[in-house]
């Protein structure tokens, strides 16, 4: 049993949450406001969810999730994480996050730039290409038919050792695609990025019409991985 720490508890910091405590962890939980507006989550959660500020919940976890707007990693606190394993789940969109000049031109990728921001912590992309809802459903018992890989990306191999051995207990195998800089390869529109969750109850035509996801083959993953285009 690990301590996760998330350094913001919305869509997908609550699903990986409330994944994590299913996988017998304990959570901190923090946003960008006091601790009290988390309470209803923690509470939700049960006895091993607590809600704290971002350092506390830095300085106390094991493994932290970033699972913020890409405009807000600044505030990420950079003293607590030296030396720890950190998820970074972010995605740019333009519409959304305001034009990045460095991600425009695909010259580094998100999770680059937390690394940037904490060069002494130990920077691992994971859960970004999966939608929330399909990341609450899918996860299934090692050994299980229907378990499914998510796909990680970090230079640090304990760190990705560990962030693996996560993934396997909150119900999830891991697929390595290398390198920080090899993660634009599941980035937001290409092949790895959504579509191989995507269950045939999907509305191709309306984004919020998600259906209930699929699991996705390695094989599957892979060749998505390699067909990425940028
Ligand atoms: N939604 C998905 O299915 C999904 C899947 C994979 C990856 N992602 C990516 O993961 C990231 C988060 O997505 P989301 O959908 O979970 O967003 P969201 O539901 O809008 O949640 C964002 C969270 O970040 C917190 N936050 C904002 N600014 C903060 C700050 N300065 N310090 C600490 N916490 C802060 C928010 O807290 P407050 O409420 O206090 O502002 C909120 O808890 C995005 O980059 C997104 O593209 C999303």
């Amino acid at each position: 049993m690990s301590t996760i720490g998330f350094i913001g508890a919305g869509l997908i910091g609550a699903t990986v949450a409330r994944l994590a405590v299913q996988g017998g962890h304990n959570v901190v939980l923090s946003n960008s406001r006091e601790p009290r507006t988390l309470l209803p989550l923690a509470a939700a959660l049960g006895p091993q969810a607590r809600a704290a500020s971002r350092g506390e919940a830095a300085e106390a976890a094991d493994i932290v999730v970033v699972t913020i707007p890409l405009g807000a990693l600044t505030d990420v606190p950079v003293e607590p994480l030296k030396g720890k394993t950190v998820i970074d789940t972010s995605n740019y969109y333009w519409q959304r996050d305001g034009h990045i000049d460095v991600l425009d031109a695909r010259s580094i990728t998100t999770s680059q730039i937390l690394a940037d921001h904490l060069p002494e912590s130990h920077v691992v992309k994971a859960f970004n290409n999966i939608n929330f809802k399909h990341l609450g459903l899918l996860a299934r018992p090692a050994g299980d038919p229907e378990r499914t890989p998510l796909v990680i990306a970090g230079d640090d191999a304990a760190a990705k050792e560990q962030v693996t051995a996560f993934l396997d207990s909150i119900g999830y195998d891991a697929l390595d695609a290398g390198a920080l800089a090899e993660g634009w390869r599941f980035d937001n529109g290409e092949p790895a990025y959504g579509k191989p969750y995507l269950g045939p109850d999907a509305d191709p035509t309306n984004i919020l019409a998600m259906g209930n996801g699929q699991a996705a083959t390695r094989a599957e993953l892979e060749a998505a991985l390699a067909a990425a285009t940028r």
